[in-house]
Parts: structure tokens; C-alpha cells; sequence
């Protein structure tokens, strides 16, 4: 059976994990010996793959039809397997070669002289090698931590950089210190909201609008809500400064003032039932619903959000916690009990629970030396 490997990038290959599960749930993703290379089932075109990477946060590449090889200093073993691929795996056009380290150094392995090697292959099957404007780029992934090396014709940047995570909050008009990574924002509308197309996603409380900002950039349908007009004006900014930086003419998302607790309010009817993916990021200190404590806010609101969810529908919430040792490559066991900064674990566990939402996992994102951010995924389950 055919299969593609996806390439995680390192800043958190758990969170890229369930990102690339939400995005193609056919294609059951699986980690492999490598905390960053992901085995995906069945058949993958080019042009699904490269829609899959240009809207996720955190899968850097995938290699079509790849395979991973257990590296042994066997270098005549990994070149007979690139020779069988090249033969079973033919394109036409012109060829290079890109040798693509996720992780540490592999003894006596040099990816150049590898490359060299398989350039010499493709020569002598009378391919056409150009490195400066290749139609076709096959990928020798090298992750040395893992001994493990993944090949195959590649879709994707091999250039390392963070993607996504080269966008700053700073950088829009309308920055508050609770403004969310553009890295995290996009990941948490990924995994709400699943492949694009599924339906609307909503935030809930929209802040400086980073959630729906990567919904617009990714063109899903999404409606941001915050009670503060303040930030609903900034973040009407931040999204109209998006649109135009990024050159996107028409886009269904918008940001309105509202309620959280009453979500059915600002919506259209048409959406009811329909909602595919919530995301929340509630207040950090005093909420501007003053009357209300931090844990009836919460079970409001997703109460709420349950009245308009589609029956398929996904949330992830996002919560500030003590700060925890970063752990990037697992999620958190379902015991494992965590310092919220608001309430505690036990409670809002519970809260999730009567409300409808059902927890499928949760992990941690270390965000500096007194704050890390528990990012809890969770799915909607009929309340009787
Ligand atoms: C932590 S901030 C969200 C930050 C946001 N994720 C961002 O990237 O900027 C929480 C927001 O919830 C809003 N809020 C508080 N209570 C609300 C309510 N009942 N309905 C809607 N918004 C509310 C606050 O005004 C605040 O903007």
C-alpha cells in the first residue's frame, strides 16, 4: 500500500502530529521511529499535498510515496532503495536533489556526498539534473537523533525556516501582550476545524483576532466574538491589514461585537447545527464579564458553543498554566495533573464534561520562565 511521509517540524512535532491528523483524517497518521516523521496511509496527490502544507502550521514537507530507512552506516543498502524508488517512482523534467537535516548529525553519513551519489544516479538514467530550477526535488531527510532517514520526491520547503512562525503578533496594528503565536493560532484552528471546507470555525473571544486571522489566511469561513468594542475595532484592523497583506479579495470571516455566552446571538441561523470547530483562548486575569467568575464564564460559553455545534464538531481551548518543562514530543498522559493559573484541573475537567465537550488529549506549550499554555483538544458529545 502507497505511503507518504509527512516531515514535522521542531517546534512542536506532538501538536504537528494531531494538527496532520485533524487535516487528513483518511490518511490515519502515524509517528514513526522519528519524533518528526509521520507515515501517512494510501494514495496522496501532488496537489493535496501541497493544499495540506500551505495551510498547516506545523508539517514542513511530505514525500510522496516515501519511504524511512533505519540508518546502519549501510550507505550502499539506502542507495539501493533510492535506485528501486527512482525506477518505480518515474518524473519527467528536469531533477535535484535536496538533502533536508531535521535533527542532530548521523555517523559517517555526509548528506552531500549522498546527494552527489543519487544526482550521479539520476545522470546515469538519463535524467536532467538542475539545482536552480528543478521540477521535481527528491528529499534525503535526515534525522539524527532517531538514526532514521526518510527519502522521496518532496512537496514542501526544505529551507528550515518556521513558516507560519515567521509572522509575528507584533507585527499587526493592534498588539496586546495576550495576542497569540500566529504558530499556535493556526494550529488550534487546524485542529478545531479539520480540512478546510468542513464548515465554520468561531472564536469565541477574539482578543486582537489571532485565531480568526488564520482562519481568514486560510480562507475557512469564521466569525470572531469579543464584549470589549475595543478589541473588536483592533481586531477588525488586524484582520482588513491581513487582507491586504496577503492579497485576498473576497473572505467570509468576519469579527463582531457579542457574547460568548450566547454565541446563537451573533450567528447566522444558517449556521447553527453546522459549526464544525470552536476555539477559545479565555481571559487570563479579570474577564470583562466582571460579574461572572472564571469557571461559570467557561461553562457558559461552552454550553453556547454546544447549542450551535455540528454533531462533528471540535474544540480546542487554550488555557494558561505554571509553567511546565517543555514536552514537545508527547501528548500529556490522561493522569498526569497540571497547575492551572485559573480553578483546577479536576473542575475543569468536569465543566468540559457537563457541557458537552469531550477531552481527546491535551499538551503543553512552554511559553517562558513563570507561563506555559495547556492546549486541550476536545470533541462534542450529545448532552442527554
Ligand atoms: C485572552 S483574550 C483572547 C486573546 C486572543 N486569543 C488573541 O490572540 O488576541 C480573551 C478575550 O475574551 C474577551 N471576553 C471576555 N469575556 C467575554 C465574553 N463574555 N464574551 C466575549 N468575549 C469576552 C476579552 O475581552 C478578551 O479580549
Amino acid at each position: 500500500m502507497a505511503q507518504q511521509i509527512a516531515v514535522l517540524r521542531g517546534w512542536h512535532p506532538a501538536l504537528a502530529m494531531a494538527e496532520l491528523a485533524a487535516l487528513l483524517p483518511s490518511h490515519n497518521p502515524t509517528i514513526s521511529e522519528s519524533n518528526r516523521l509521520a507515515k501517512l496511509e494510501g494514495e496522496l496527490s501532488p496537489s493535496k499535498a501541497f493544499e495540506t502544507l500551505s495551510i498547516s502550521s506545523g508539517c514542513q514537507a511530505i514525500l510522496l510515496n516515501g519511504f524511512i530507512h533505519n540508518w546502519q552506516n549501510d550507505e550502499s543498502i539506502l542507495l539501493e532503495k533510492v535506485e528501486k524508488y527512482l525506477q518505480n517512482n518515474h518524473r519527467e523534467g528536469k531533477m535535484a536533489v535536496v538533502p533536508l537535516r531535521i535533527e542532530g548529525k548521523l555517523s559517517q553519513f555526509s548528506s552531500s556526498q549522498i546527494a552527489g551519489k543519487i544526482g550521479g544516479m539520476m545522470s546515469r538514467m538519463g535524467w536532467e539534473i538542475d539545482l536552480s530550477n528543478p521540477n521535481n526535488r527528491f528529499s534525503v531527510t535526515i534525522d539524527g537523533s532517531s538514526s532514521q532517514i526518510a527519502c522521496g520526491w518532496m512537496v514542501g520547503d526544505e529551507s528550515g525556516s518556521e513558516g507560519v512562525a515567521n509572522r509575528k503578533a507584533t507585527q499587526r496594528p493592534f498588539f496586546k501582550p495576550v495576542s497569540l503565536s500566529p504558530r499556535l493560532a493556526l494550529l488550534a484552528v487546524n485542529l478545531a476545524a479539520g480540512p478546510i471546507g468542513n464548515g465554520p470555525v468561531i472564536d469565541a473571544m477574539t482578543g486582537t483576532g489571532g485565531f480568526i486571522l488564520e482562519a481568514a489566511a486560510t480562507n475557512r469561513q469564521a466569525l470572531g466574538i469579543d464584549l470589549n468594542s475595543q478589541m473588536v475595532e483592533g481586531s477588525n484592523q488586524n484582520l482588513n491589514w491581513l487582507l491586504k497583506q496577503q492579497k485576498i479579495s473576497e473572505s467570509s470571516a468576519k469579527i463582531v461585537r457579542g457574547d460568548a455566552t450566547n454565541i446563537a446571538a451573533s450567528i447566522d441561523k444558517s449556521w447553527v447545527g453546522q459549526v464544525r470547530g470552536f476555539v477559545l483562548d479565555p481571559p487570563y486575569g479579570r474577564n470583562s464579564q466582571g460579574s461572572l467568575n472564571h469557571n461559570d464564564l467557561l461553562t457558559k460559553t461552552l454550553t453556547s458553543a454546544h447549542q450551535v455545534a455540528s454533531n462533528k464538531a471540535n474544540l480546542v481551548l487554550i488555557v494558561p498554566i505554571d509553567s511546565m518543562p517543555a514536552q514537545i514530543n508527547s501528548a500529556l498522559d490522561n493522569n498526569s495533573q497540571v497547575d492551572l493559573l485559573h480553578g483546577d484541573w479536576d473542575s475543569l475537567q468536569q465543566l468540559m464534561k457537563t457541557s458537552g465537550w469531550q477531552i481527546k488529549n491535551r499538551w503543553i506549550e512552554h511559553v517562558h520562565g513563570s507561563l506555559s499554555r495547556l492546549v486541550i483538544h476536545s470533541e462534542y458529545v450529545p448532552l442527554n
